[in-house]
Protein backbone atom coordinates (compact mmCIF):
# COMPACT_ATOMS: atom_id res chain seq x y z
CA UNK A 1 0.00 0.00 0.00
CA UNK A 2 1.64 3.33 -0.90
CA UNK A 3 2.18 5.85 1.86
CA UNK A 4 -0.95 8.40 1.27
CA UNK A 5 -2.91 5.37 1.21
CA UNK A 6 -1.92 3.91 4.40
CA UNK A 7 -1.80 7.67 6.01
CA UNK A 8 -5.80 7.49 4.64
CA UNK A 9 -6.85 4.25 6.40
CA UNK A 10 -4.84 5.50 9.98
CA UNK A 11 -5.99 8.65 10.13
CA UNK A 12 -9.83 9.90 10.93
CA UNK A 13 -10.99 12.25 8.56
CA UNK A 14 -12.76 15.67 9.83
CA UNK A 15 -14.61 18.25 8.09
CA UNK A 16 -12.97 20.60 10.69
CA UNK A 17 -11.19 23.40 8.37
CA UNK A 18 -7.64 24.39 9.93
CA UNK A 19 -8.16 26.10 13.63
CA UNK A 20 -8.89 29.33 13.58
CA UNK A 21 -6.26 31.75 14.90
CA UNK A 22 -6.57 34.23 17.65
CA UNK A 23 -9.41 36.54 17.59
CA UNK A 24 -8.47 40.51 16.41
CA UNK A 25 -5.46 38.87 14.22
CA UNK A 26 -3.76 39.52 11.42
CA UNK A 27 -5.35 37.76 8.40
CA UNK A 28 -4.25 39.92 5.78
CA UNK A 29 -0.97 40.71 4.62
CA UNK A 30 -0.13 44.02 5.94
CA UNK A 31 -1.42 46.98 4.53
CA UNK A 32 0.99 48.10 1.65
CA UNK A 33 1.35 51.47 2.98
CA UNK A 34 3.12 50.03 6.11
CA UNK A 35 6.79 48.91 6.17
CA UNK A 36 6.80 45.75 6.53
CA UNK A 37 8.93 43.97 9.58
CA UNK A 38 10.55 41.17 7.09
CA UNK A 39 10.32 41.44 3.27
CA UNK A 40 12.17 39.23 0.49
CA UNK A 41 11.16 39.90 -2.77
CA UNK A 42 12.32 36.78 -5.43
CA UNK A 43 14.45 36.13 -3.00
CA UNK A 44 17.37 33.41 -3.74
CA UNK A 45 20.18 31.78 -1.78
CA UNK A 46 23.28 29.49 -2.67
CA UNK A 47 25.19 28.06 -0.29
CA UNK A 48 28.58 26.03 -1.44
CA UNK A 49 27.80 26.77 -5.23
CA UNK A 50 24.04 25.59 -4.81
CA UNK A 51 20.96 27.37 -4.88
CA UNK A 52 18.81 26.48 -2.01
CA UNK A 53 15.69 28.24 -2.42
CA UNK A 54 14.64 31.11 -5.38
CA UNK A 55 11.70 33.30 -6.17
CA UNK A 56 10.79 33.55 -2.42
CA UNK A 57 8.35 36.47 -2.09
CA UNK A 58 7.44 37.23 1.56
CA UNK A 59 5.96 40.08 3.98
CA UNK A 60 5.36 39.28 7.69
CA UNK A 61 3.82 42.32 9.36
CA UNK A 62 4.51 43.80 12.72
CA UNK A 63 3.54 41.66 15.44
CA UNK A 64 2.95 38.70 13.40
CA UNK A 65 3.87 34.87 13.69
CA UNK A 66 5.11 33.17 10.89
CA UNK A 67 6.05 29.40 10.52
CA UNK A 68 9.36 28.36 8.13
CA UNK A 69 8.57 25.12 7.47
CA UNK A 70 10.05 22.01 4.88
CA UNK A 71 12.62 19.41 5.29
CA UNK A 72 15.97 18.56 6.30
CA UNK A 73 18.69 20.78 4.50
CA UNK A 74 16.17 22.29 2.41
CA UNK A 75 17.62 25.87 3.68
CA UNK A 76 15.37 26.89 6.86
CA UNK A 77 18.59 27.91 9.19
CA UNK A 78 20.00 29.19 5.97
CA UNK A 79 16.79 31.71 5.37
CA UNK A 80 17.12 32.94 9.50
CA UNK A 81 20.91 33.75 8.34
CA UNK A 82 19.99 35.99 5.43
CA UNK A 83 17.38 38.00 7.57
CA UNK A 84 20.78 37.88 9.96
CA UNK A 85 22.91 39.47 7.23
CA UNK A 86 24.93 36.14 7.74
CA UNK A 87 24.91 35.32 4.55
CA UNK A 88 24.03 37.40 1.37
CA UNK A 89 20.72 36.65 -1.04
CA UNK A 90 21.93 35.61 -4.40
CA UNK A 91 18.91 37.04 -6.09
CA UNK A 92 15.87 39.16 -5.30
CA UNK A 93 15.42 41.92 -2.44
CA UNK A 94 15.49 41.43 1.33
CA UNK A 95 15.01 43.92 3.73
CA UNK A 96 14.38 43.50 7.61
CA UNK A 97 12.78 46.06 10.05
CA UNK A 98 13.23 48.51 6.59
CA UNK A 99 16.65 48.34 6.58
CA UNK A 100 19.31 45.63 4.76
CA UNK A 101 20.15 42.19 6.59
CA UNK A 102 22.33 42.79 9.24
CA UNK A 103 22.04 47.04 9.60
CA UNK A 104 18.88 46.28 12.46
CA UNK A 105 20.44 43.34 14.11
CA UNK A 106 20.00 45.19 17.54
CA UNK A 107 16.41 45.72 17.06
CA UNK A 108 16.41 41.60 16.59
CA UNK A 109 16.14 38.18 19.04
CA UNK A 110 17.92 35.18 17.58
CA UNK A 111 17.67 31.65 19.14
CA UNK A 112 19.74 29.38 17.30
CA UNK A 113 19.61 26.03 16.20
CA UNK A 114 20.21 22.86 18.69
CA UNK A 115 21.46 24.92 22.08
CA UNK A 116 22.63 22.61 24.81
CA UNK A 117 24.04 22.56 28.11
CA UNK A 118 26.48 20.68 29.95
CA UNK A 119 24.88 18.98 32.85
CA UNK A 120 27.82 20.25 34.99
CA UNK A 121 27.89 23.61 33.70
CA UNK A 122 27.40 26.04 36.97
CA UNK A 123 26.40 29.47 35.45
CA UNK A 124 22.83 29.81 36.21
CA UNK A 125 20.05 30.30 34.51
CA UNK A 126 19.80 34.52 35.37
CA UNK A 127 23.02 34.75 34.13
CA UNK A 128 22.25 33.63 30.72
CA UNK A 129 19.78 35.58 30.20
CA UNK A 130 21.77 38.49 31.62
CA UNK A 131 24.45 37.71 28.87
CA UNK A 132 21.79 38.55 26.52
CA UNK A 133 22.21 42.22 27.98
CA UNK A 134 24.46 44.82 26.03
CA UNK A 135 25.39 47.27 28.06
CA UNK A 136 25.70 49.95 25.34
CA UNK A 137 22.63 49.17 23.20
CA UNK A 138 20.00 47.99 25.24
CA UNK A 139 17.21 50.57 26.65
CA UNK A 140 17.57 54.09 27.51
CA UNK A 141 21.05 55.42 27.82
CA UNK A 142 21.24 56.00 31.90
CA UNK A 143 23.61 58.56 33.11
CA UNK A 144 24.66 56.14 36.52
CA UNK A 145 26.23 53.21 36.63
CA UNK A 146 24.02 52.41 39.30
CA UNK A 147 20.97 53.20 37.41
CA UNK A 148 22.11 51.46 34.50
CA UNK A 149 22.31 48.36 36.69
CA UNK A 150 19.34 48.89 38.31
CA UNK A 151 17.60 48.90 35.23
CA UNK A 152 19.08 46.03 34.23
CA UNK A 153 18.13 43.89 37.00
CA UNK A 154 14.65 45.11 36.65
CA UNK A 155 14.52 43.84 33.05
CA UNK A 156 16.06 40.34 33.79
CA UNK A 157 13.61 39.84 36.48
CA UNK A 158 10.37 40.63 33.76
CA UNK A 159 11.43 38.95 31.23
CA UNK A 160 12.29 35.68 33.53
CA UNK A 161 8.71 36.65 35.20
CA UNK A 162 7.39 36.72 31.29
CA UNK A 163 8.69 33.84 30.39
CA UNK A 164 7.58 31.90 33.75
CA UNK A 165 11.17 31.18 35.18
CA UNK A 166 11.58 32.06 38.48
CA UNK A 167 11.04 28.83 40.00
CA UNK A 168 14.75 27.60 38.51
CA UNK A 169 16.25 30.91 37.23
CA UNK A 170 18.85 30.65 39.98
CA UNK A 171 19.72 26.92 39.74
CA UNK A 172 22.71 26.07 37.45
CA UNK A 173 21.66 25.39 33.70
CA UNK A 174 23.12 22.62 33.25
CA UNK A 175 20.40 21.30 35.92
CA UNK A 176 17.53 22.51 33.91
CA UNK A 177 15.25 20.43 32.12
CA UNK A 178 15.52 21.17 28.18
CA UNK A 179 11.70 23.06 28.32
CA UNK A 180 13.30 25.83 31.02
CA UNK A 181 16.40 25.74 29.34
CA UNK A 182 14.40 26.70 26.45
CA UNK A 183 12.39 29.06 28.56
CA UNK A 184 15.55 30.71 29.89
CA UNK A 185 17.06 31.23 26.04
CA UNK A 186 13.78 32.75 24.92
CA UNK A 187 14.16 35.13 27.51
CA UNK A 188 17.62 35.45 26.94
CA UNK A 189 16.49 36.67 23.68
CA UNK A 190 13.65 38.77 24.85
CA UNK A 191 15.98 40.78 27.20
CA UNK A 192 16.31 43.90 24.85
CA UNK A 193 12.86 44.39 24.07
CA UNK A 194 13.28 42.86 20.06
CA UNK A 195 10.91 44.15 17.26
CA UNK A 196 11.98 40.80 15.79
CA UNK A 197 12.78 37.37 17.06
CA UNK A 198 14.28 34.70 14.84
CA UNK A 199 13.61 31.33 16.63
CA UNK A 200 15.49 28.30 14.73
CA UNK A 201 13.37 25.30 16.02
CA UNK A 202 12.99 26.15 19.61
CA UNK A 203 10.50 23.06 20.05
CA UNK A 204 13.17 20.81 19.19
CA UNK A 205 13.79 18.33 22.06
CA UNK A 206 10.76 18.79 24.03
CA UNK A 207 7.86 16.67 24.91
CA UNK A 208 4.83 17.30 23.37
CA UNK A 209 3.38 19.04 26.50
CA UNK A 210 6.53 21.54 26.97
CA UNK A 211 6.10 21.83 22.87
CA UNK A 212 2.17 23.11 23.86
CA UNK A 213 3.71 25.24 26.41
CA UNK A 214 6.53 26.91 24.69
CA UNK A 215 4.46 27.11 21.67
CA UNK A 216 2.09 29.12 23.84
CA UNK A 217 4.30 31.58 25.44
CA UNK A 218 5.82 32.28 21.99
CA UNK A 219 2.24 33.09 20.49
CA UNK A 220 1.56 35.08 23.39
CA UNK A 221 5.14 37.25 23.33
CA UNK A 222 4.01 37.80 19.38
CA UNK A 223 0.17 38.45 19.85
CA UNK A 224 0.54 40.56 22.99
CA UNK A 225 3.54 42.03 23.18
CA UNK A 226 3.21 42.64 19.25
CA UNK A 227 6.87 41.38 18.61
CA UNK A 228 7.16 39.74 14.92
CA UNK A 229 8.42 36.07 15.05
CA UNK A 230 9.76 34.00 12.81
CA UNK A 231 9.98 30.21 13.93
CA UNK A 232 11.54 27.20 11.94
CA UNK A 233 9.82 24.30 13.20
CA UNK A 234 9.61 20.62 12.46
CA UNK A 235 5.88 20.14 13.17
CA UNK A 236 3.43 22.68 12.48
CA UNK A 237 0.66 21.56 14.87
CA UNK A 238 2.04 22.34 18.39
CA UNK A 239 1.78 26.64 16.84
CA UNK A 240 -1.17 25.94 14.18
CA UNK A 241 -3.03 27.93 16.69
CA UNK A 242 -1.12 30.95 16.89
CA UNK A 243 0.46 31.03 13.21
CA UNK A 244 -0.77 34.19 11.07
CA UNK A 245 1.97 33.06 8.03
CA UNK A 246 4.00 30.06 6.94
CA UNK A 247 6.61 29.60 4.55
CA UNK A 248 7.22 26.53 2.95
CA UNK A 249 10.11 25.61 1.32
CA UNK A 250 11.36 22.92 -1.48
CA UNK A 251 14.37 22.34 -3.26
CA UNK A 252 14.16 25.61 -5.77
CA UNK A 253 11.16 27.13 -4.12
CA UNK A 254 8.73 28.10 -1.36
CA UNK A 255 5.12 28.53 -1.10
CA UNK A 256 4.07 31.49 1.26
CA UNK A 257 0.63 32.52 3.10
CA UNK A 258 -1.46 31.39 5.62
CA UNK A 259 -1.11 28.20 7.12
CA UNK A 260 -5.00 27.61 5.11
CA UNK A 261 -3.74 28.57 1.79
CA UNK A 262 -0.26 26.81 2.08
CA UNK A 263 -0.61 23.64 3.93
CA UNK A 264 -3.20 21.80 1.72
CA UNK A 265 -2.49 18.81 -0.29
CA UNK A 266 -2.94 20.81 -4.27
CA UNK A 267 -0.48 23.55 -2.70
CA UNK A 268 2.23 20.90 -2.00
CA UNK A 269 1.96 18.75 -4.47
CA UNK A 270 2.53 21.90 -6.93
CA UNK A 271 5.82 22.67 -4.30
CA UNK A 272 6.98 19.22 -4.15
CA UNK A 273 6.58 18.42 -7.72
CA UNK A 274 4.88 14.54 -6.22
CA UNK A 275 1.65 13.45 -4.50
CA UNK A 276 1.65 14.85 -1.10
CA UNK A 277 -1.37 14.85 1.20
CA UNK A 278 -2.89 16.71 3.82
CA UNK A 279 -5.05 14.82 6.40
CA UNK A 280 -6.73 16.42 9.12
CA UNK A 281 -7.22 13.96 12.05
CA UNK A 282 -10.11 14.26 14.29
CA UNK A 283 -8.22 16.28 16.90
CA UNK A 284 -7.32 19.07 14.07
CA UNK A 285 -3.82 17.93 13.87
CA UNK A 286 -2.32 17.80 10.74
CA UNK A 287 -0.74 14.73 9.09
CA UNK A 288 1.79 15.61 5.48
CA UNK A 289 1.98 12.19 4.13
CA UNK A 290 4.57 11.77 0.59
CA UNK A 291 6.79 14.47 0.90
CA UNK A 292 10.11 13.12 1.38
CA UNK A 293 10.17 14.55 4.84
CA UNK A 294 7.24 15.71 6.59
CA UNK A 295 7.91 18.63 8.67
CA UNK A 296 4.63 17.20 10.98
CA UNK A 297 6.99 13.92 11.49
CA UNK A 298 10.64 14.90 12.86
CA UNK A 299 14.11 12.97 11.87
CA UNK A 300 17.55 13.92 11.99
CA UNK A 301 18.47 12.29 8.85
CA UNK A 302 19.43 14.92 6.44
CA UNK A 303 18.81 14.61 2.68
CA UNK A 304 19.60 16.87 0.11
CA UNK A 305 15.74 18.05 -0.05
CA UNK A 306 12.63 17.01 -2.11
CA UNK A 307 13.49 15.77 -5.32
N1 LIG B 1 28.41 27.32 4.42
C1 LIG B 1 27.89 26.30 3.74
N2 LIG B 1 28.54 25.72 2.72
C2 LIG B 1 28.03 24.70 2.03
N3 LIG B 1 26.83 24.16 2.29
C3 LIG B 1 26.13 24.69 3.31
C4 LIG B 1 26.61 25.77 4.10
N4 LIG B 1 25.68 26.08 5.03
C5 LIG B 1 24.67 25.23 4.83
N5 LIG B 1 24.94 24.40 3.82
C6 LIG B 1 24.04 23.34 3.28
O1 LIG B 1 22.84 23.99 2.89
C7 LIG B 1 21.74 23.14 3.14
C8 LIG B 1 20.71 23.85 3.99
O2 LIG B 1 21.19 23.99 5.31
P1 LIG B 1 20.24 24.50 6.47
O3 LIG B 1 21.02 24.40 7.73
O4 LIG B 1 19.70 25.83 6.12
O5 LIG B 1 19.07 23.43 6.42
P2 LIG B 1 17.77 23.31 7.32
O6 LIG B 1 16.59 23.40 6.44
O7 LIG B 1 17.85 24.26 8.46
O8 LIG B 1 17.90 21.78 7.82
P3 LIG B 1 17.57 21.12 9.24
O9 LIG B 1 16.09 20.84 9.23
O10 LIG B 1 18.35 19.85 9.21
O11 LIG B 1 18.00 22.04 10.34
C9 LIG B 1 22.31 21.89 3.78
O12 LIG B 1 22.44 20.90 2.77
C10 LIG B 1 23.66 22.31 4.30
O13 LIG B 1 24.55 21.24 4.35
MG1 LIG C 1 18.14 24.05 10.48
Amino acid sequence: MNPIAKAREAVTHSTHTLPSRRSGGHDTAPDSGSVPVVALCGAAVRVGGRTLWSGVDLRIGSGEFTAVLGPNGVGKSTMIKVLLGALPAAAGEVRVLGARPGQANDRIGYLPQRRSFDATLRIRGIDVVRMGLDGDRWGVPLPFPSARRRAAHARVDEVIELVGASAYAHRPIGQCSGGEQQRLLIAQALIRRPELLLLDEPLDSLDLPNQSAVAALIGRICHQEGVSVVMVAHDVNPILHHLDRVVYLAEGGAATGTPEEVITSGTLTRLYGTPVEVLRTSDSRLVVVGQPEAPAVHTDRHSGGPS
